[in-house]
């Protein structure tokens, strides 16, 4: 079977964005990284991917004065490779309406909270100051309203009594880099479908009064 062929959008370290490249190296496994797109030169992650022999672009969203036209230049820089689906990994732009709405359905992103709880930035520090005892992270399909969209994936960690945000960060981040290359196989083998804006798995959706179809722990 073909490949799914991606492409990561990052704006630093790039560490999801490697355990994409770890997860691609195997032969098996059903996907593979087309383009890596930065909206940042010289940020870790676009040295990861070179390093992976795979092709970067950079898109400086200070060239551009609005949105749209970075938006638009985005799109043409994607086009020009075989890609099926995009993926956000610590991707720190806001995409227009249009740019979503475009590859609906074909872009998903990693979110450092058990959405819809914590959207936005910061969510670490939020999650310890409202005195929540369990965090994670969430591989979703993206929705134009921020950190929203059907939920595919998410892994729980404890928040532990005097955790600091770098603590609960560095705990929630090793499992983003199991649950995103999970996500992306499980779209890759075709066994995802959204149905009434609820993700389903081989057919099966979240139990009862949850959000996600697959929970890993
Ligand atoms: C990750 O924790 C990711 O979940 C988060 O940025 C970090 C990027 O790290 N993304 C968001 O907060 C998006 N709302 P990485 O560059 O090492 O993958």
């Amino acid at each position: 079977m073909a490949k799914l062929k991606l492409c990561v959008l990052i704006s630093g370290r790039g560490s999801n964005l490697q355990s994409l490249i770890d997860a691609c190296a195997d032969d098996a496994y059903p996907a593979e990284i087309s383009l890596v797109v930065s909206n940042i030169d010289g940020v870790q992650g676009l040295a990861r991917a070179k390093t992976a022999g795979i092709p970067t672009t950079v898109i400086s969203h200070m060239d551009f004065k609005s949105r749209d036209s970075f938006d638009a230049s985005l799109r043409e820089a994607i086009e020009r490779f075989d890609v099926d689906l995009l993926c956000l990994a610590g991707f720190m732009r806001i995409l227009s309406d249009g740019f979503v709405e475009y590859w609906k359905d074909r872009l998903i992103n990693i979110h450092p909270s058990l959405l819809p709880e914590f959207r936005g930035l910061d969510v670490q520090q939020r999650a310890i100051d409202a005195g929540v005892d369990k965090s994670g992270c969430t591989v979703h399909f993206v929705r134009p309203e921020m950190d929203t969209g059907p939920i595919i994936v998410q892994a729980q960690v404890p928040v532990l009594r005097g955790d600091t945000a770098a603590d609960l960060t560095a705990r929630i981040l090793v499992k983003e880099h199991v649950i995103y290359p999970m996500a992306v196989k499980l779209i890759a083998e075709d066994r995802v479908d959204i149905k009434n804006e609820q993700v389903l798995i081989d057919g099966n959706g979240a139990p009862e009064g949850g959000f996600s179809p697959l929970t890993i722990y």
